[in-house]
C-alpha cells in the first residue's frame, strides 16, 4: 500500500510518500519521497518556536511541498490512504496540516487517518537498517525498552512485541530536549541549541562539575529536567558573580582562572550537563531492561541524533554486563518528518486503532 504522509506539529512541514509491503508482524517501508521545510531560521531570533508563525509558515509551505512532491498532479491516483499528525504538538501548527489533509482527502477521494506524533517517533525504529539485520538474522527484538527523547517528550515504554506498548514513565516538568534548548541559551548558543550544544560538550569535561541528575534514586521509571537546567542557571550565576567578588571561594576561584585561562568553562557546563541529562536516562533504561528482560533498546525523537547518547548507553549496558542491541533511526528521521508519521498511521491502521481528526496538542500515547 501507498502512504502519504503530512506533519505539522511544530516548526517543520513535512510531506512524505511511503510504500509498504510485507506481512503486518514485519512491514517493510520504501520511503518513495520525503520533504522537510525547517523554520528554524524563523524561529532563532525568538530563541524557540512562535506557535503563530508556525502556523503561517505551514499554510505557506503545504501547498509548495505537494507540488515538488506531485509536479503533474497525478499522485492522488495510486495513494490507499493520506496520514497526518493530529498530536501532540502546537494546535494551530497541527489544524493546518489536519484542514491541508482533508481537502486532499477530497480531492483525491482517498481516506485520511490521524497520527500520533510520539508513536512516530517510537515506531521510527522500523526504519533503521539495525532492526532489517536483527530481522535477518531471526534475532528476537521484543520485549524492548523504548525512548522517545524529543523537544516535547521524554518517555519510556516498554514494547511487548510490535503492536503493544505500555507507557513505564515520562518525564514531570521539562523535556531532556527541551532543557538542552534552555542550558544552550544560557550558554549563549545559536538555537536550536541540541546539536550546539552536544558540539561544545565534546570539549568538556563531562565530570567537571557535579551537576545534580534528578530522580536519579527514585525507584519509578520518571524524570525531571527543570531543577537541571535551574543548576547551570545558579552555576553560572556564581561564577558571574564571583567575578565581582573580591572574596570568591577557593573552588569559584580555580573555574575564574580557568574561563581566563583557556576559555574552556562553557564547554565544561556543556558536557557536565549532558552527562547529568544522559546517566539518568541511561540509569533507567538499564533498569527497565532488567526488570523486563529487554531484548533490544530503541530510541526515537530529536535527542536520538545526539551521538553521546547511544555511546553512554552502551558504555552502561557494557559495565552491568548487558550486551543487547541499541536501535537508533537513521538521522533523518531522528528529527521531526512525515515518513515516520506514515509508519505510525499504518502501524495503528493494522490494529484497527484511529485517532480523531481533531488538533489534540496535549494527545498522549494511547487512547
Ligand atoms: O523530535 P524533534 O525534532 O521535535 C519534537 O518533537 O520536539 O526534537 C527536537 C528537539 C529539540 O529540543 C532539539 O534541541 C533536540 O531535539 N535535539 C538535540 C540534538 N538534536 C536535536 N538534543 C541534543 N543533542 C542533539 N544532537
Ligand atoms: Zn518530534
Amino acid at each position: 500500500m501507498k502512504i502519504v504522509a503530512i506533519e505539522t506539529s511544530c516548526d517543520e512541514t513535512a510531506f512524505a510518500v511511503v510504500s509498504v509491503s510485507g506481512p503486518s508482524s514485519a512491514p517493510r517501508f520504501r520511503i518513495l519521497k520525503n520533504i522537510v521545510a525547517s523554520q528554524v531560521k524563523i524561529h532563532a531570533p525568538f530563541g524557540g518556536v512562535v506557535p503563530n508563525l508556525a502556523k503561517r509558515e505551514h499554510l505557506k509551505n503545504l501547498p509548495l511541498l505537494l507540488k515538488q512532491i506531485d509536479p503533474r498532479g497525478t499522485l492522488g491516483k495510486n495513494i490507499d490512504m493520506i496520514a497526518v499528525t493530529v498530536g501532540p504538538g502546537l494546535e494551530p501548527a497541527l489544524w493546518t496540516g489536519i484542514q491541508f489533509a482533508q481537502e486532499l482527502s477530497q480531492k483525491w477521494n482517498v481516506p485520511l487517518a490521524g497520527a500520533n506524533h510520539i508513536k512516530g517517533h517510537l515506531y521510527s525504529f522500523l526504519l533503521s537498517p539495525a532492526t532489517a539485520r536483527l530481522r535477518a538474522e531471526r534475532k528476537k527484538l521484543f520485549p524492548a525498552i523504548g525512548l522517545v527523547v524529543s523537544g516535547g517528550h521524554t518517555i519510556l515504554v516498554l514494547a511487548k512485541d510490535l503492536h503493544h506498548y505500555v507507557k513505564l514513565g515520562e518525564t514531570y516538568d521539562d523535556a531532556v530536549g527541551e532543557s538542552f534548548d534552555k542550558v544552550a541559551r544560557l550558554l549563549n548558543l545559536p538555537y536550536p541549541g541540541g546539536p550546539a550544544l552536544e558540539q561544545l560538550a565534546k570539549k568538556g569535561n563531562p565530570r567537571a562539575i557535579p551537576f545534580p541528575a534528578p530522580m536519579m534514586n527514585q525507584k519509578n521509571y520518571n524524570f525531571s529536567y527543570s531543577g537541571l537546567k535551574t543548576a547551570v542557571l545558579y552555576y553560572l550565576r556564581n561564577l558571574g558573580a564571583a567575578a565581582n567578588d573580591f572574596s570568591p571561594s577557593a573552588e569559584q576561584k580555580k573555574q575564574l582562572a580557568r574561563i581566563e585561562r583557556r576559555g574552556t568553562v562553557a564547554a565544561d557546563v556543556a558536557a557536565s550537563f549532558q552527562y547529568a541529562a544522559f546517566h539518568v536516562l541511561t540509569a533507567k533504561t538499564i533498569r527497565a531492561v532488567r526488570e523486563y528482560g529487554a531484548q533490544t533498546v530503541f530510541i526515537g525523537g530529536g535527542v536520538s541524533a545526539n551521538k553521546e547518547l547511544p555511546r553512554l548507553l552502551k558504555e552502561e549496558l557494557k559495565k552491568n554486563k548487558m550486551d543487547l542491541p541499541i536501535i537508533i533511526p537513521p538521522f533523518t528521521y531522528c528529527q521531526d518528518n512525515a515518513v515516520m508519521i506514515a509508519v505510525a498511521a499504518y502501524m495503528d491502521g493494522v490494529q484497527g486503532v484511529s485517532w480523531p481528526l481533531r488538533a489534540d496538542g496535549t494527545l498522549d500515547l494511547t487512547n
